[in-house]
């Protein structure tokens, strides 16, 4: 019946004059939900986040799966999942998880009896729930607890961060009230001001609309620098691994002729940030320097004015669209469309999309190692290979070293980038955060020491 009518309406598509432009295929990128905060750790996806997931998702069945839209992603299957058109991926992190499986049941919703099965018997099955559909979910990380941890460093003592000392006494000493925590802090009283009444939040009054815009930039701005910097790309490592993903992933879809076509993926504002740095969002507006909501999505759309309905076989004739949305999408809002790498279009060709996407990306080992300045492990055995990679990242870190104890944080590391070469997306929406520092000991004055740590 459904096939029936599927065909029906190709063949209908492929009788008329071809005037829109086609979406061949999308890759989505989101935040997770509202959670409880960051420093009181366990922190977990509240009702209310699985609900602005859910939308965020549900808006996505309406762009690119449901029959009627014109941005359909061409030939995917609108109702039941077919497992080879769609890739999800999410850390082994119970925030981005709950956020990714409240996320996919907006993309794909029950289907009722759509999907039932009929047995060897005659009767029919169908799934639990109302035609519940279950999506497979990739862990694209293994690190654990990645929403608990905070990756802040850093430290000057901030007036504007201290002056909210009533509203954060019992959370946090006033040591710790600084701009190192900016972030931290922001989290805390945001959390505050979204859940707790008056009485649980003796000082909300005080959390004026101007506090708030203060303390959210503040947050920003010591957030954003932290994950990109555009003359440290180790800073960037996890939107670069990401980029790669993204990358390859379109190219699939490509190289497949459309058997693979949609992938989302779920992660952290921090890999969120460093991804924009690099794409350089902050040329098309400057509130790409500021932290995304929760259950913000960006997606990139490969799309085609090819005429007819088959897969373009011409790479030119395919393009790439960036498009991004701050927070929840419902009531008819959409993404807007912005142009990438500080072009004016806000198409970029498939071959510049390749090539300047090359760039930045990190796509395998011998690149990770090279950005990251490791020289053990994986690292030391591609050595004749590395040579080169070694001294372009000396000369892009200003020829810093590396201590011993680093090397041996570095070497866990390694450990994964094996891994990563096999599946890039091992490392992808990942809780690793590599930031540079400047030691001033003796042995270290003047070398950069590269820190590793997780933070979501
Ligand atoms: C799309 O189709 C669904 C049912 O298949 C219907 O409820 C909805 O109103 C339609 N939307 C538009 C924009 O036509
Ligand atoms: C058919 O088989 C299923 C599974 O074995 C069973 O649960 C069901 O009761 C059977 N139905 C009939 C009518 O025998
Ligand atoms: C909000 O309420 C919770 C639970 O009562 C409390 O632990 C937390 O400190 C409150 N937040 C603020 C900003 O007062
Ligand atoms: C970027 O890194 C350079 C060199 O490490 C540093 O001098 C500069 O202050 C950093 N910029 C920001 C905005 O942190
Ligand atoms: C796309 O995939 C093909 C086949 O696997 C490969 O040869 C090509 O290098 C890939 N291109 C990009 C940009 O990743
Ligand atoms: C930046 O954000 C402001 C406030 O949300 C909005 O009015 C403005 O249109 C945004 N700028 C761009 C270029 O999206
Ligand atoms: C998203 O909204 C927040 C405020 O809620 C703002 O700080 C940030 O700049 C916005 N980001 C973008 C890309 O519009
Ligand atoms: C397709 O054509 C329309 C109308 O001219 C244009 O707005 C759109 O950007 C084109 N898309 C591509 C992928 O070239």
């Amino acid at each position: 019946m459904r096939y029936s009518l599927q065909s029906g309406l190709l063949l209908a598509a492929s009788l008329a004059p071809v005037e829109a432009e086609r979406v061949l295929g999308a890759y989505i990128f989101a935040r997770h939900g509202d959670r409880t905060p960051k420093v009181f750790g366990s922190t977990t996806l509240t009702d209310l986040g699985y609900r602005e997931v859910f939308d965020s998702g549900s808006f996505y069945n309406d762009r690119y799966i449901s029959d009627n839209s014109s941005k359909q992603i061409e030939g995917i299957s609108s109702e039941v999942v077919n497992p080879k058109q769609i890739t999800a991926y999410a850390p082994a992190e119970n925030v981005l998880q709950n956020s990714a499986f409240g996320f996919l049941q907006g993309v794909y919703p029950p289907v009722g009896k759509v999907a039932s099965q009929t047995l060897g018997n005659g009767s029919s099955v169908e799934a639990p729930l109302g035609g519940y559909q279950l999506v497979l979910l990739k862990e694209s990380t293994t690190s654990k607890d990645a929403e608990d941890s905070t990756w802040l460093q850093g430290s000057s003592g901030c007036q504007k961060a201290t002056s909210l000392e009533p509203m954060l006494s019992g959370a946090f000493p006033s040591s710790d009230m600084t701009f190192k925590n900016a972030y931290t802090i922001f989290d805390y009283l945001n959390v505050g001001k979204i859940h707790n009444s008056s009485s649980e939040f003796p000082h909300k009054s005080d959390l004026t609309d101007d506090v708030y815009h203060q303390l959210i930039s503040l947050a920003g701005s010591h957030e954003y620098n932290l994950a990109y910097n555009a003359s440290d790309k180790a800073r960037a490592i996890d939107g670069a691994v990401l980029a790669g993903e993204i990358m390859s992933a379109l190219n699939d879809t490509i190289t497949s002729k459309g058997k693979s076509k949609l992938n989302i993926g779920f992660g952290s504002y921090g890999t969120i940030f460093s991804l924009f740095g690099l794409l350089q969002m902050p040329a098309a507006s400057v509130n790409f320097t500021g932290i995304p909501d929760y259950a913000s999505s960006m997606v990139f759309e490969l799309v085609t004015n090819a005429s007819g309905t088959d897969f373009p076989t011409d790479k030119s004739d395919l393009s790439v669209r960036f498009m991004f949305h701050n927070g929840t999408i419902t009531g008819g809002s959409e993404p807007t469309a912005y142009p990438m790498y500080g072009q004016s279009s806000e198409l970029l060709s498939w071959n510049d999309f390749v090539s300047k996407t090359t760039d930045i990306a990190v796509i395998n080992d011998d690149e990770w190692c090279a950005v990251c300045g490791n020289t053990d492990g994986k690292c030391a055995s591609s050595d004749s290979t590395s040579s080169s990679s070694d001294s372009a990242s000396a000369s892009s870190t200003g020829g810093s070293g590396m201590s011993r104890a680093v090397a041996g944080v570095i070497g866990a590391m390694v450990t994964l980038a094996v891994i990563l070469g096999l599946q890039a997306l091992f490392f992808l929406l990942g809780g690793f955060r590599i930031a540079k520092r400047v030691k001033n000991t003796p042995e270290t004055s003047a070398s950069a020491a590269t820190e590793v740590e997780k933070k979501a």
